[in-house]
């Protein structure tokens, strides 16, 4: 079963397409996009072993010839010296304005990718085929490109949409179990930002889909990508609605930064340990039942994910520095944080206005695992 969301953006709308073997049919679906038969894949190594052969085959199937980079798997790719390699290669392969760079990989490689064909001759189109959990409901779609700066992650970048995504359930087969729950981070995120049935949903079948079960996965990452394509479509470039998106992140942001941005703790770990602090902190102010955080922990503890600071190994520094953490987030306007907050799970929005006193008291009742 193939099932297909559509981002509605005018002249540069597109299509996510999702199911199971969509990498072997990759050809039939980007043939229209083309003027020439050809197109240059960028990769990384990882993923290169395990489905580049899958999608020449699948290219070849419609005609169409391919060249790809294998750059080295890893957020240390997400920088100048690989960006400028990339670019400089699609230079070198003579691609053209009107060809298509294809991104195939998570999201390093996506977000790269992206980036390189936005700059590319002043833009080329390319088409993102997302091979992680994160990737596939998250940075594959909305058209956030860019590479990492010393001063930040992702702080040199363009908005660059993709022309097609297609989202291959299949390649997360290979994906090891803990990159899997960390992408469920961001598909927990959607439900607990705008849909509370899909929350409940997830309460249901969370499990089975971990385990493996292939339509409950293309249903979740359907879901998910609506839910991202119906708020990219009311703002595109995060003037308002799309900062909803960022859903536990000021937290996560702070814990990644903390801890070195290490495998201690991968984005979606900390994007669920978010989401957990921040119904916590919207509980301790009134804004949403008492029982709400209770139960958003209680889900990703039945799903075996990172779920409170104790979570995480390693010592990690005090609330305050956290909070100055959380204040180098690039959300920060006019020197004010914006927090998402929660009026109940299903429902949340964007405040500047979350007493320090408030963290603080959260954040140090976490620290000492009683949150
Ligand atoms: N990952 C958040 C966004 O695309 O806006």
């Amino acid at each position: 079963m193939t099932t297909t969301v559509r981002v509605e953006l005018g002249a540069r709308a597109y299509d996510v397409m999702i199911g199971a073997g969509l990498i072997g049919q990759a050809g039939r679906h980007i043939a229209p996009l083309l003027h020439r038969p050809r197109v240059a894949v960028l990769t990384d190594e990882n993923v290169a072993k395990a489905q580049l052969e899958t999608l020449r085959a699948g290219l070849q199937d419609a005609g169409i010839d391919m060249v790809s980079l294998a750059l080295p798997a890893g957020e240390g790719t997400k920088g100048w010296p690989q960006f400028t390699r990339a670019v400089e290669w699609l230079l070198a392969q003579k691609i053209e304005r009107r060809d298509v760079v294809i991104a195939l990989g998570g999201g390093v490689i996506g977000d790269l990718a992206g980036f390189a064909a936005a700059v590319l001759r002043r833009g080329v189109r390319f088409v993102q085929i997302p091979t992680s959990l994160l990737a596939q409901v998250d940075s594959s779609v909305g058209g956030k490109t860019g590479i990492n700066a010393p001063q930040g992650k992702n702080l040199i970048g363009a908005f660059h949409q993709p022309s097609l995504v297609l989202a291959d359930i299949t390649a997360l087969e290979t994906l090891p179990g803990r990159e899997f729950l960390s992408g469920y981070g961001e598909v927990v995120k959607y439900g607990l930002l705008g849909d509370d049935a899909f929350f409940t949903w997830l309460e249901e079948n969370g499990p089975a889909l971990a385990a493996g079960d292939v339509d409950l996965r293309i249903e979740a990452v359907r879901r998910s990508v609506q839910a991202k394509a119906d708020i990219v479509a009311r703002d595109e470039t995060e003037q308002g609605d799309r900062a909803l998106l960022n859903l536990g992140h000021t937290f996560c942001h702070a814990l990644e930064s903390a801890t070195g941005y290490s495998d201690r703790l991968l984005h979606g770990e900390g994007v669920a340990i978010g989401c957990g602090l921040a119904f916590e902190v919207s509980a301790r102010l009134g804004l949403c039942p008492q029982e709400d955080p209770s139960r958003v922990r209680a889900h990703l503890k039945s799903m075996g994910m990172k779920t409170d600071l104790a979570d995480i190994p390693g010592d990690l520094p005090d609330a305050d520095t956290l909070i100055d953490l959380m204040g180098q987030d690039k959300k920060v306007m006019d020197g004010k944080i914006n927090f998402i907050m929660a009026r109940r799970i299903g429902q949340a929005f964007v405040t500047d206005d979350v007493p320090v006193t408030v963290l603080q008291t959260v954040l140090g009742d976490a620290l000492r695992g009683r949150a």
